[in-house]
């Protein structure tokens, strides 16, 4: 399963890049605005930081302006990839731009048929929204099952992006269902390390080796 971090903070994609962690960022709209950057700036230093898709989200909301967007974006690096809003006019913009030759992620679905017309409009990532639809007591885990399926059934190759993640949980269950990529933010990842069990363990070893004198260096 590739990691995207879900984030537009240059230091926290900095330090899971270090530990090969990062096999590409998201961002949208509003983490750019929690950045408080230029778009255009925050997302040039994130790709000139890593090496995988760096998703840079349109503002326009008609196909021609989220083309012509697009195409600016593109000129920021090579590793972008531009998020286009499952609307109708975002599946114009998604057709264009990867006939062009451009990566597509489009984002905001919530539904197996938004997924199935993303996928024939050429996205190279979908990105259902898992979080929000447990938000409204939906379940989002089935609409990852549910479009691993069909692109399985027709050998569609958009790679499912499990996004709007907000649990370790949310991970695990989407690598189970075979999600291709998760986007999550940088403190579910790191959180993904923690264990009573490792953290009880640890510190019987601490208090034996403390008791026996144990020492390598
Ligand atoms: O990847 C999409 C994500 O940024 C949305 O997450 O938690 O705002 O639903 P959330």
């Amino acid at each position: 399963m590739k990691f995207f971090v879900d984030t537009a903070e240059i230091d926290a994609i900095a330090e899971l890049n270090d530990l090969g962690m990062v096999d590409g960022v998201t961002t949208n709209p509003s983490l750019i605005k929690k950045s408080g950057r230029d778009i255009i700036e925050v997302t040039k230093e994130i790709c000139d930081l890593v090496d995988g898709p760096v998703s840079a989200e349109v503002t326009a909301t008609d196909a021609d302006t989220m083309i012509a967007e697009g195409r600016k974006l593109v000129e920021i690096a090579e590793n972008i990839a531009v998020k286009v809003p499952l609307t109708w006019d975002g599946l114009k913009a998604c057709k264009t731009l990867s006939d062009d030759g451009h990566m597509v992620n489009v984002t905001l679905c919530f539904s197996a048929n938004q997924a199935l017309l993303a996928a024939k409009a050429g996205a190279t990532f979908i990105s259902p929204f898992i979080g929000r639809l447990d938000d409204i007591n939906l379940d989002g885990m089935e609409l990852i099952a549910d479009i691993r399926t069909i692109y399985d059934n027709y050998g569609f190759d958009t790679e499912i992006l499990a996004a709007s993640i907000r649990s370790v949980n949310h991970v695990l269950d989407s690598a189970r269902l075979g999600a291709d990529v998760m986007t999550a933010p940088p403190g579910v990842i790191k959180a993904m390390v923690n264990h009573p069990l490792t953290d009880k363990g640890l510190a019987t070893f601490l208090a034996d080796i403390a008791a026996a004198d144990i020492k390598i260096l």
